[in-house]
């Protein structure tokens, strides 16, 4: 595995709509696995493939250190609720700001075997789809958060 240098905001491959994937390949699942291995080392939550300049339409997901998800294609196909949190993003060192998020979720995707896979998901696991997705969409937090603060915090970065 390797890591892979995380694209900072400013740079274009951020702002474009990613594009689907079309085939699960041995490079696409090294390349996921370089992913999560950026995103640990970052102690990010998730990251998303433009953030490593790919862009694909493929996330990871990791929230609690245990439960990693590998998504491709991913579409939310469900919201509920809405609740407003703090967060970060490892392409946006040391901002924090608020964002409104659906509380509740149920996103589609293909696994890395290509399998097609389907997760309801809520609180900080729902949050973190929610940014990684809006990466493929060429969205950033600091595009939509309020109250954005710079400095070190201990809140999650995706
Ligand atoms: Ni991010």
């Amino acid at each position: 595995m390797a890591l892979l240098e995380i694209k900072k905001a400013g740079d274009p491959v951020l702002k474009k709509v990613s594009e689907p994937v079309e085939k699960i390949t041995k490079r696409l699942r090294k390349l996921l696995d370089d992913m999560a291995e950026t995103m640990y080392a970052g102690e990010g939550v998730g990251l998303a493939a433009p953030q490593i300049g790919e862009s694909i339409r493929a996330v990871v997901v990791d929230v609690d250190k245990k439960n990693r998800y590998d998504m491709i294609n991913p579409v939310i196909t469900h919201r509920e609720g809405s609740v407003v949190d703090n967060e970060g993003c490892l392409s946006c060192p040391d901002l924090f700001g608020d964002v409104e998020r659906a509380e509740k979720i149920r996103v589609e995707y293909i696994s890395r075997f290509g399998k097609k896979k389907t997760l309801e998901a809520e609180g900080l696991l729902a949050r973190c789809i929610q940014h990684e997705i809006d990466h493929l969409d060429g969205r950033l937090f600091i595009d939509i958060a309020t109250n954005i603060t710079k400095g070190k915090r201990d809140n999650k970065q995706g």
